[in-house]
């Protein structure tokens, strides 16, 4: 038995943040922010919408390409960072505004990785016949943490929701996925705040929730893991670089996608790239540029598609799918 995803869809804000936008408040332009991360625009959620209300979007989407109804769904898996509430977990409150009730619903709060983490637990769920309709989804609202003075991370992040229907089939889907995670690394990308220690700086006395990050340690680290996760997933299935049909990345800089496409020996055709329109959209840019490549139909029914990210941590992983 496998989990097959049987649709998907997403959700970008409305409002547009430029790189030309952000010139004209902080010291940066719009060469350097293309060449070093390949960012043209990322979206932002409008005041009071919030990660729930972009999930639901992308969630209806998907369950319609799935040709499932709402009732149908008794599985809720939520990648986020950025959740609406302390509690209930947004996969909860996303299953009431789907007006689903019973099924587990939990969050998981891997940051970038969000989705393939939570990919990986409702797979399980499926292949072990305890769910039959999973829901599964990335999204955040990164705009809320981020501290735009601060031009090394304001430039990065973006607002999005992605999310995808698993379905038990005999015909291959899901072929693996490997999930890893190595706490030594935290103190290169987190965000200050916390429930438990507090939103306010000791040192400072002020609220500070914003991500900080070592962007260039990240960046050498991201592609080592990253490298090392690809070879893994091919090894796993014995399959040779040349069956991925579709590499669907993290969006987090370009340089680090250009990096992979050239472990895999991929022109940058065989990549969907939306980091120029989205932005790192953290756990919603993996379900977000699946979607983009199958609605624009390039990703077709039986291609196998390698999905990666790469987060704070740091967490880190692969899924391989038979699509
Ligand atoms: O999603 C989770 C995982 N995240 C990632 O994987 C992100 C990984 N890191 C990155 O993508 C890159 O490290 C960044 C895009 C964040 C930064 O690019 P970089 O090539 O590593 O730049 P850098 O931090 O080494 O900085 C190079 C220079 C510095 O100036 P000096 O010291 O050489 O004079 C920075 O002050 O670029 C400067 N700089 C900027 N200049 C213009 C940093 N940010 C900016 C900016 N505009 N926005």
């Amino acid at each position: 038995m496998y989990s097959r995803i049987a649709g998907t869809g997403s959700y970008l804000p409305e409002r547009v943040l430029s790189n030309a936008d952000l010139e004209k408040t902080l010291d940066t332009n719009d060469e350097w922010i293309r060449t070093r991360t390949g960012i043209e625009r990322r979206h932002i959620a409008a005041p009071g919408q919030t990660t729930v209300d972009l999930a639901e979007q992308a969630a209806r989407r998907a369950i319609e390409a799935a040709g499932v109804s709402p009732s149908e769904i008794d599985f809720i898996a939520f990648g986020t960072t950025t959740p609406d509430l302390v509690f209930p977990n947004c996969g909860v409150l996303l299953q009431a505004r789907l007006g689903v009730r019973g099924c587990p619903a939990l969050a998981i709060e891997t940051a970038c990785t969000g989705f393939i983490y939570a990919l990986s637990i409702a797979d399980k769920f499926v292949r072990s016949g305890e769910a039959k309709c999973a829901l599964v989804v990335g999204a955040e609202t990164l705009s809320r943490i981020t501290d735009y003075a601060d031009r090394s991370t304001a430039i990065l992040f973006g607002d999005g929701a992605g999310a995808v229907i698993l379905r038990p089939s005999s015909e291959a889907g899901l072929l693996s996925t490997h999930l890893h995670a190595d706490g030594e690394y935290r103190d290169l990308l987190y965000s200050r705040g916390g429930v438990s220690r507090g939103f306010v700086d000791p040192e400072t006395g002020k609220p500070d929730i914003a991500i900080r990050m070592a962007g260039n340690e990240v960046f050498k680290i991201a592609v080592t893991k990253l490298g090392a996760a690809v070879d893994e997933a091919l090894a796993a299935n014995s399959l040779e670089k040349s069956a991925i049909d579709w590499l669907i990345p993290h969006q987090a800089n370009i340089r680090i996608i250009q990096a992979m496409a050239r472990r895999l020996d991929m022109p940058m055709e065989r990549v969907i790239l939306t980091i120029q329109e989205h932005g790192n959209t953290s756990a919603a840019s993996v379900p977000m540029a699946l979607d983009v490549g199958v609605r624009d139909g390039r990703i077709k029914r039986g291609d196998t598609l390698l999905l990666e990210a790469f987060g704070g941590g740091f967490t880190w992983g692969s899924a391989l799918v038979r699509y």
